[in-house]
């Protein structure tokens, strides 16, 4: 393992108070997406999206890195150029999503579990060999009646420490990505207990799999209540919930915290991520940025339509959003920039 290029490879994707763009969408997901809007859901209309994305003039700005899906990374821009390189010619590190997405997890009915261990060393090595420099697996846990279960939580955890483990093997950066749903009703009270008994029993396991902390970046959501809870806390509120779940359980090796946005709004992921950089900068032991998808990509993927001709648009909108939350990681992000 070569702890020395892991460790930087982690320092530079939330160096300078910049984040990542998460453009790894399933095809699925991302089909899902294009049909809200009526764009066709074809491997051309998606390679034509992502090609506006890697494409969008001084996106290095703000961001430091990309995480691409099987399907993109090993696609080319309308002249040829592969996209990784197109990414790497910008500055942007490429990275690449793992994971083979989550299942109903057997004997645990309303919860899910996340596939791809099986072969994963040999993938690995392929996307290390073609330039990728970290990856990322997401696991899911649902806050409802009787759950998360144990079983759930342990079986996530362990799936995500021997994912790491392999990573840092053959040299990428994991991005540990445990994500508890915010869809529910529950309270933000529930959302802080469980994301905290998950984040114990992640780095419980990473630390039994021998990963290294200073070599791995993770990607938590934000301690929120449930969408359709009644009472939803402010801004402060909740970077304050946030801060303290992660002083709890997230050892100070990790050089960086990237939240997921999970369905909230780009302009309330920007505020609450602000929040916590106005009141917990100083004193954090790891960079509070960002490794948002819809939080970023929505109001551009809304513009773009899959029309040529609105391309210049949707890609000023898009820096715009990241542009917005590399303010937040300087706690410079104000509701009057989005007044343009
Ligand atoms: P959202 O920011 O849209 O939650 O997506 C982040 C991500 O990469 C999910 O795995």
């Amino acid at each position: 393992m070569n702890t020395q290029m892991l460790m930087e490879t982690a320092k530079a994707m939330v160096a300078n108070d910049k984040g990542l763009l998460a453009m790894d969408e399933s095809n699925p997901t991302c089909n899902k997406r294009f049909a809200a809007l009526g764009i066709p859901q074809t491997e051309e209309a998606r390679r034509a999206y992502r090609e506006l994305i890697v494409t969008t003039p001084g996106l290095a700005e703000s961001i430091n890195g990309a995480i691409l899906c099987d399907e993109t990374i090993w696609q080319c821009q309308d002249d040829g150029t592969p996209f990784i390189k197109v990414l790497i010619n910008a500055g942007i590190i490429p990275g690449i999503k793992v994971d083979l997405g989550v299942k109903d997890m057997a004997g645990h009915p309303g919860e899910k579990i996340t596939e791809g261990l099986d072969g994963l060393r040999e993938r690995l090595k392929k996307y290390a060999h073609i330039g990728a420099r970290f990856a990322k697996w997401r696991a899911v846990i649902t806050i409802g009646t009787g759950i998360p279960s144990r079983g759930c939580i342990e079986a996530n955890a362990n799936a995500l420490a021997r994912y790491a483990a392999l990573c840092q093997k053959v040299g990428l950066v994991p991005i540990v990505e445990p994500e508890v749903l915010m869809d529910g009703g529950h309270t933000m009270e529930q959302c802080f207990e469980v994301t905290e008994r998950v984040l114990r029993t992640v780095f419980n396991q990473l630390y039994n799999q021998r990963v290294m902390p200073e070599g791995m970046i993770l990607k938590p959501n934000m301690v929120l209540p449930g969408l359709t809870c009644p009472k939803q806390e402010t801004v402060e509120e909740v970077a304050d919930a946030t801060v303290k779940c992660l002083l709890r359980a997230v050892p100070a090796a990790v050089p960086g915290i990237t939240f997921l946005s999970g369905g909230q709004s780009g302009e309330l992921a920007s505020a609450r991520l602000n929040a916590m950089n106005v009141r917990f900068k100083s004193r954090s032991p790891w960079a509070l940025a960002f490794s948002f998808a819809r939080a970023i990509q929505q109001p551009a993927l809304a513009i773009w339509k899959g029309e040529a001709m609105n391309v210049t648009a949707a890609q000023q909108a898009l820096c715009h959003r990241a542009r917005c939350n590399a303010a937040a990681c300087r706690g410079e992000y104000e509701a009057a920039m989005e007044g343009v």
